[in-house]
C-alpha cells in the first residue's frame, strides 16, 4: 500500500505546480492545483486537450464545496450527502476563486470527492483542491491501474502514486445541476436508477448535448482496434465473419465488459495487436448504461 512518505511527496509536488497521477475508485486522475494556472495548463499541455473541454476539481471533504460553488440546490447537498465520497460529479456554479481555465471559461465548476483512501489522504493534506481529468492522453482509454498511467503519460507526469486496480474502473456519473434540475451528462459509478430512487424524481440523461458537455467527440475512450458493437446472440458470427475477410479479431466475452474489467480488456485486445474488437453489448440499465456509453464512442467515428 502507499506509503505516508509518498502521499506527502505528492502533496509537495502538487504544492510547487506538479502533475500527480493518483488513484481513484473510477479511473486514475492527472492532478494538479486548481488554484495553481500554470499547473493547470499544463494538464491540458500532457493531455492534448483541447482548453475548452473542463476539469473536475476533487475535494477531500464536501464541506469544502462552499469554497468552490454559489446557489448549490438541495437536491445537490442530499446527493453529496449519500454519494460523497464516492463516483459522482456536480455540476454547480462557480465562485469567484475558479480558475476559467478550469472550467473551459464557462460559470459552472464540476465538483466530486472520491471514494478511495489514498486519494483522500491526499487530498486531505493538500487542503485545496486538485484538478484532474483522467491519466490518459486525450480520446484514449482511462486507465485503471498504475501501469496504465505509466505506460500512457511516462516521463510527462512527475509522480505516479499507486493505489492498485480501481474498484469502479468507469468514470464517475456527471449530475449538473446548473439549470436547477438535475440532468445526467455522463453515466457512471453510481446509476441512474439509485439517483432517481434518492431524488424520487425523474433524471434525464443527455449525453453530447451541448458544446463542452463530457465526451462530445464521436471517437473518445478509444482502443487503436477498430471497434464492433454487436448483440450477444450474434457475436461468434460476426467474429468468424471478420476473420474470413481475414482480420484479425478479438471477441470480448461478457465478464470482459464488466464496469472494472472494461478498460483493461480493451488495453489487452490492443496488446495482441488485434484490428477489430468485437464487443456484444450489455443491456441499458444500472451499471450497463455507463458501460455502453463508454462502448458507443469507443466504436464511434475516428478523426
Ligand atoms: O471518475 C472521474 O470523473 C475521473 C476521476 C479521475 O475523477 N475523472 C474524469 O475526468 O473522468 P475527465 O476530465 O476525463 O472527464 C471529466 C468530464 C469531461 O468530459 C468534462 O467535459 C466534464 O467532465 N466536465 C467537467 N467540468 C464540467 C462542467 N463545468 N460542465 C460540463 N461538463 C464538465
Ligand atoms: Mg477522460
Amino acid at each position: 500500500m502507499t506509503a505516508p512518505a509518498e502521499i506527502q511527496h505528492a502533496v509537495a509536488l502538487l504544492r510547487r505546480g506538479g502533475l500527480v497521477a493518483f488513484p481513484t475508485e473510477t479511473v486514475y486522475g492527472l492532478g494538479a492545483d486548481a488554484d495553481n494556472l500554470q499547473a493547470v495548463e499544463s494538464i491540458f499541455r500532457v493531455k492534448g486537450r483541447p482548453s475548452t473541454h473542463p476539469l473536475i476539481v476533487h475535494l477531500g471533504s464536501g464541506e469544502d464545496v462552499k469554497d468552490w460553488a454559489v446557489s448549490v440546490p438541495d437536491e445537490a447537498h442530499l446527493l453529496m450527502s449519500i454519494y460523497w465520497p464516492g463516483p459522482l460529479t456536480l455540476i454547480l456554479k462557480t465562485t469567484q476563486r475558479v480558475l476559467r481555465a478550469v472550467t473551459g471559461g464557462q460559470d459552472t465548476v464540476g465538483l466530486r470527492v472520491p471514494d478511495h483512501k489514498v486519494a483522500l489522504a491526499m487530498l486531505r493534506e493538500f487542503r485545496g483542491g486538485v484538478a484532474a481529468p483522467s491519466a490518459n492522453r486525450f480520446g484514449r482509454v482511462s486507465p485503471t491501474c498504475a501501469d496504465h498511467v505509466r505506460q500512457d503519460l511516462g516521463a510527462d507526469v512527475d509522480f505516479v502514486l499507486d493505489g492498485g486496480a480501481c474498484a469502479v474502473g468507469l468514470e464517475s456519473t456527471i449530475v449538473d445541476f446548473s439549470s436547477g434540475e438535475p440532468v445526467i451528462l455522463r453515466p457512471g459509478g453510481v446509476t441512474r436508477e439509485a439517483l432517481q430512487e434518492t431524488l424520487r424524481q425523474t433524471v434525464t440523461v443527455r449525453t453530447g448535448g451541448s458544446l463542452r458537455a463530457p465526451g462530445l467527440l464521436e471517437s473518445h475512450y478509444a482502443p487503436r482496434a477498430a471497434v464492433v458493437l454487436v448483440d450477444a446472440a450474434e457475436s461468434s458470427a460476426r467474429t468468424e465473419a471478420l476473420r474470413a475477410e481475414g482480420k484479425q479479431v478479438v471477441l470480448l466475452l461478457a465478464g470482459d465488459t464488466a464496469p472494472d474489467r472494461l478498460y483493461a480488456s480493451l488495453r489487452r485486445a490492443d496488446e495482441t495487436g488485434a484490428e477489430v474488437i468485437v464487443v456484444p453489448l450489455p443491456e441499458e440499465s444500472g451499471m450497463g448504461l455507463a458501460v455502453a456509453d463508454r462502448l458507443r464512442k469507443a466504436a464511434g467515428r475516428r478523426s
